[in-house]
């Protein structure tokens, strides 16, 4: 059992390596990107605040965010760990983090944080856009050049100051995110046997 958070710029790979952790280890996998494009295509009165920020590659509420993480986490079993796949997003964010699991006497494990360069997501975002494309699905609202420069500006400036307040806590756990899918996941793998 781990209860994880993953932290990554655009596209680093966060969901891609979720998807392997659910189907390894069973985890709880909760991913506030997915909870909000879902909301934003069921048209819920939650959905419609948010679908401009997220449409741009800004940053919704912290508030929002939270409230969905917290409802996501009531739902989980007491064996089950979980998966925060691009949540928390900021300071804010990680301090109600904090509160929330010690209130549920849960333990965070690992923050495994994703290192990629800039440089290289804007052709795996591409990518992920033709791949959609290709297979007949939605490209996502955010996939295109404009909203992704934005969501790279937010991860910098919200997110990377994550880093020490996890840093603090001895959480972080730094993997190389340029390396294939498969050497990814073998280097989340090895936290495991620890
Ligand atoms: P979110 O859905 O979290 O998007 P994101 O962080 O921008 O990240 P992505 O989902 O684009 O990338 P990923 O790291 O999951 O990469 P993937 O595995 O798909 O958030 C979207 C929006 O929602 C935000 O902009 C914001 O508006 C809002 N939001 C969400 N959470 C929020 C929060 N906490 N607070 C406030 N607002 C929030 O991989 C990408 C592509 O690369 C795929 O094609 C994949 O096949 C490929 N790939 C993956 N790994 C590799 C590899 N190792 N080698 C080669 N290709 C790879
Ligand atoms: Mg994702």
């Amino acid at each position: 059992m781990a209860n994880l958070v993953l932290i990554g710029a655009p596209g680093a790979g966060k969901g891609t390596q979720a998807e392997r952790l659910v189907r390894d280890h069973g985890l709880l996998h909760i991913s506030t990107g997915d909870l909000l494009r879902r909301a934003i295509a069921a048209g819920t009165p939650l959905g419609q605040k948010a679908k401009a920020a997220v449409d741009d590659g800004k940053l919704v509420p912290d508030e929002v965010v939270i409230g969905l993480v917290n409802e996501s986490l009531s739902q989980k079993t007491d064996a089950q760990g979980f998966i925060l796949d691009g949540f928390p997003r900021t300071l804010e964010q990680a301090t109600a983090l904090e509160v929330l699991l010690e209130e549920m006497s849960e333990p965070l494990h690992h923050v495994i944080v994703f290192e990629i360069p800039i440089v290289s997501l804007a052709d795996r975002i591409a990518q992920r856009a033709a791949q959609s494309r290709g297979s007949g699905a939605d490209v996502r609202s955010d996939d295109n050049a404009e909203a992704l420069s934005r969501r790279v500006d937010e991860f910098a400036r919200a997110t990377v100051a994550l880093l020490p307040f996890y840093d603090q806590r001895n959480l972080v756990r730094r993997i190389d995110a340029t390396q294939s899918i498969e050497d990814v996941a073998t280097q989340i793998g090895s936290l495991f046997a620890k």
